[in-house]
């Protein structure tokens, strides 16, 4: 099945189930902006613990915090968003659909490596055993051609961004010979700069309302309170503070579903460290998050790094974790070694002092800050498209599962008596009622066992179990697993020792 019809299914998948809606459906949606519903938000809320847990439970050097989504306006001054949170667009004339330049000129690399993909993939399928990759892109010469070409559009494009040169960025369109993918013309407009901050006002007009923001990244809450939150946590440098929360963009480009909101959720950790080992700790940073997200089991093959061409003027080095979601390898995380550049800058606007005294150097400096920031819809599309299956059974039958790693599963076990009579139901309700403490239970007793396995597949639900007539002579349950479809009789008794340590997410801390 091509890529874009399983991303397609994915998204009615999502909508079906109850992952998933768009907000505001009954007036036809709200463009980029969704809701979560009944399993999306359990689903939502596992990803959120599986990361708060990873950061301030297993770290004792990091601590948590939930800051206003309303600021002061002068941080969004500070912090630069004000004047360079901008994005630039560009139209097509005739289909009247607007793109962000520097996407349509990074589609045109992909596509260049794609080409140069394409000819190492033939060749290996020529020589076989004996292909030797290396060689074949150092001498092949349509190889080199194509990378040639992009090597040079590279060049040109990083230049342009770094010098914000927006006619030389119309330039590299024209040039590349870019078509609107809608009218599939190149009548481009002029490459503008758009904010991509939404305001409001606070306060009624007769008192002088102030023009405030909604944030467009929750750091700079923590940036902000980072002096507060180290005095009163008695906090030593090296420390981290992590946060959870919405964050809001104006997208010129809102496409692809859940990838690119204008609302959305964050969440971030600032890493403060003494100036001159900020490197270290990014490199640490890198491994770790790169950890965590392998962790979930998809395959290492499903992640790659993306180092920045172009990095922002604070910046010294960043870099992206990117996942294969069916549209191909996506940014999902940040990590940032943002210097200095942030707290220097609250201090210069607040005119307030916010150095810390390292007590082991005996001297106040700004600390310089590592920053990981990790989108949570991103986050939760990646997991749902890496776990979407359509499965062909013995027998030929077909199932849809959500092969979810069990501690990130909405639901972890559904209880179901065979016959909705002869005491079974009973029976069933006694197990959720005693295994609901400990995580979430489903009772179903409606349509045919086989129908409602599939049901809970459909939702990825890890464990099932049916309640016969056998189980209320013995108490014992067959328990069946959603990936391997095997079924097991067990005792009732059993079932909380059995499952619970599988879905639960401590079983992933664990291998952190
Ligand atoms: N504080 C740094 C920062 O905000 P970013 O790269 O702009 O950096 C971090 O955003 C993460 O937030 C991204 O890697 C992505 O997962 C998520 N994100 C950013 N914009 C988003 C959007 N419009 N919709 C959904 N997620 C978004």
């Amino acid at each position: 099945m091509a890529q874009e019809d399983v991303f397609k299914k994915l998204v009615s998948h999502c909508k079906e189930y109850g992952f998933v809606f768009p907000s505001s459906d009954i007036y036809d949606g709200l463009g980029a902006v969704y809701d979560y519903g009944q399993m999306g938000v359990e689903l939502k809320n596992n990803i959120k613990r599986y990361w708060w847990d990873s950061m301030v439970m297993l770290h004792e050097n990091i601590v948590g915090l939930d800051s206003a989504i309303f600021m002061h306006p002068t941080i969004w001054k500070a912090s630069g968003h004000v004047d360079a949170f901008n994005d630039p667009l560009i139209d097509n004339k005739d289909s009247k659909k607007r793109y962000r330049a520097d996407v349509l000129i990074e589609e045109q690399l992909a596509k260049y490596d794609d080409k140069i993909n394409k000819e190492v993939g033939k060749a290996a399928k020529r020589f076989g055993d004996t292909f030797d990759e290396a060689q074949y892109r150092a001498t092949s010469p349509r190889v080199l051609e194509h990378q040639a070409k992009r090597d040079a559009l590279h060049d040109r494009f990083v230049k342009a961004l770094n010098e914000t040169n927006l006619e030389e960025l119309r330039q590299i369109i024209v040039d590349e010979e870019i078509v609107c993918p809608i009218s599939g013309t190149k009548n481009w407009t002029e490459v503008r700069q758009f904010n991509l901050m939404f305001s409001t006002e606070m306060g009624s007009t007769a008192d002088g309302a102030m023009k405030i923001y909604l944030r467009p990244e929750t750091a700079q809450g923590i940036f902000v309170n980072y002096l507060n939150v180290q005095k009163t946590g008695r906090m030593k440098i090296p420390f981290g503070i992590a946060q959870i929360g919405k964050a809001f963009r104006n997208e010129i480009v809102a496409r692809q579903f859940i990838f690119r909101m204008r609302e959305f959720e964050q969440m971030e950790m600032q890493f403060f460290v003494r100036p001159g080992t900020e490197l270290e700790w990014f490199a640490k940073w890198k491994a770790l998050r790169l950890k965590w997200h392998q962790a979930l089991g998809f395959g290492a093959d499903h992640y790659r790094y993306h180092d920045h061409d172009k990095l922002a003027h604070y910046a010294n080095a960043a870099t992206d974790i990117e996942f294969l979601m069916p549209f191909g390898f996506k940014e999902v995380e940040g990590i940032h070694s943002r210097t200095d550049f942030d707290l220097s800058q609250h201090e210069k606007f607040s005119g307030k002092s916010i150095k810390y005294f390292d007590p082991e150097l005996n001297e106040s400096y700004t600390p310089y800050v590592i920053e990981t920031s990790i989108g949570v819809d991103r986050m939760f599309l990646s997991v749902m498209s890496a776990s979407y299956k359509e499965e062909t059974l013995e027998g030929g039958e077909t199932r849809v599962v959500l092969r979810l790693p069990a501690p990130l599963a909405p639901v972890k076990l559904a209880v179901m008596p065979l016959v909705k009579k002869d005491g079974l139901p009973e029976k069933a309700r006694e197990i959720v009622d005693d295994l609901k403490f400990h995580f979430y239970c489903q009772y179903d007793e409606k349509d045919s066992i086989g129908k409602r396995y599939r049901r809970q597949d459909a939702i990825g639900t890890p464990y099932c179990v049916t309640v016969d007539h056998q189980s209320t002579e013995d108490n014992t349950v067959t328990l069946r697993d959603r990936d391997t479809m095997r079924q097991e009789r067990v005792p009732i008794g059993e079932l909380n020792a059995i499952i619970g340590h599988r879905v639960n997410i401590t079983s992933l801390l664990k291998t952190l």
